[in-house]
């Protein structure tokens, strides 16, 4: 399929094309150079290129920065958005919008599911939110929602990352271990996306495989590193970060057909595997 990736320079961008790529797709990746918040230039682009799909992974990702930027984070993960989905619909390419855990508030004691209420608690989660409603009503016949969590990747700044380099040089390091959550590496994304793009139009959710706190997941990446350093769990209040985070925010896979991808745990150990 000619395939358009947004975000093409983003974390999750980079492990996408080479993805489809090696599986028979003519991929086109876009960035920067098509502000996507110009609609002229989405539809030139878009125009262009005729897409049979678009996988767009172009946000505003700065959780924190949003906080206080609500509306610059909304041209891009609203407006934005909502350009490229008129673009796919003009064209008849199928759509899917990358979303988030964070359109869930984090209060429920069990895994969200695809249809569960959607109740952000912060600005970024309310556009990206905002953003599954534009795409929705912009291309009803062609958008797929594709909601997952806690990524990390080769391409982009992580917490896996952050946490082995720390675990090299301290004895210890205080992680906040009251939210639950699941990791998801970028490369399995990936080939779940690919699959998304061939189901119904609808909302999924694909995340890493089983759940675990920060703290739990630095513990992981401690253990696997052979880093002798100590995880010191605090509280999300201690940890003082500018914008709220859902509490407990498990995506459970319901839809038939959808992706399952592998546990966090094993996904991990591969990831630290490759990128030693
Ligand atoms: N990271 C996570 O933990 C996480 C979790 C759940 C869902 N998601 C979603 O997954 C998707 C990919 O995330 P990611 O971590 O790969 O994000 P990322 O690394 O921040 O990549 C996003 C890309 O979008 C580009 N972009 C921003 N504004 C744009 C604009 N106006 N026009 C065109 N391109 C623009 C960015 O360019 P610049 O870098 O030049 O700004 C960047 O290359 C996003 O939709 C995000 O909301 C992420």
């Amino acid at each position: 399929m000619r395939v358009l990736v947004t975000g093409a320079n983003g974390m999750l961008g980079q492990d996408l094309i080479p993805y489809l790529r090696a599986h028979g797709h003519e991929v086109t990746g876009i960035d920067m150079e098509v502000d996507i918040r110009d609609a002229t230039q989405v539809d030139d682009a878009v125009g262009r290129l005729a897409p049979e799909a678009i996988i767009h992974c172009a946000a505003w990702t700065d959780v924190d920065g949003a906080e206080t930027q609500e509306s610059a984070a909304y041209e891009v993960n609203v407006t934005g958005a909502g350009n490229v989905a008129r673009a796919a619909a003009a064209c008849g390419a199928a759509l899917v919008y990358v979303s988030t855990d964070y359109v869930f508030d984090g209060t429920s004691a069990r895994d969200y599911t695809e249809n569960d209420t959607t109740a952000p608690i912060g600005a970024y989660g309310r556009t990206k939110l905002a953003g599954e409603n534009a795409v929705r009503a912009a291309h009803p016949t062609g958008a797929r929602i594709a909601r997952t969590a806690w990524l990390y990747g080769a391409h982009g700044r992580n917490f896996v990352d952050t946490m082995r380099a720390l675990g090299a040089e301290r004895d210890v390091v205080q992680v906040v271990d009251d939210q639950l959550g699941s990791p998801t590496w970028t490369r399995d994304l990936a080939p779940a996306l690919a699959q998304i793009m061939m189901l119904p139009p609808g909302i999924y959710h694909t995340s890493g495989g089983g759940q675990v706190t920060w703290a739990g997941f630095a513990r992981a990446i401690f253990a696997a590193t052979n880093s002798a350093c100590a995880v010191d769990p605090i509280t999300t209040e201690q940890l003082g970060r500018p914008a709220p985070r859902p509490r407990r925010s498990v995506l459970a896979v319901t839809k038939e057909g959808a992706p399952q991808l592998r546990d966090w745990n094993e996904a991990l150990t591969h990831y630290l595997k490759e990128t030693a």
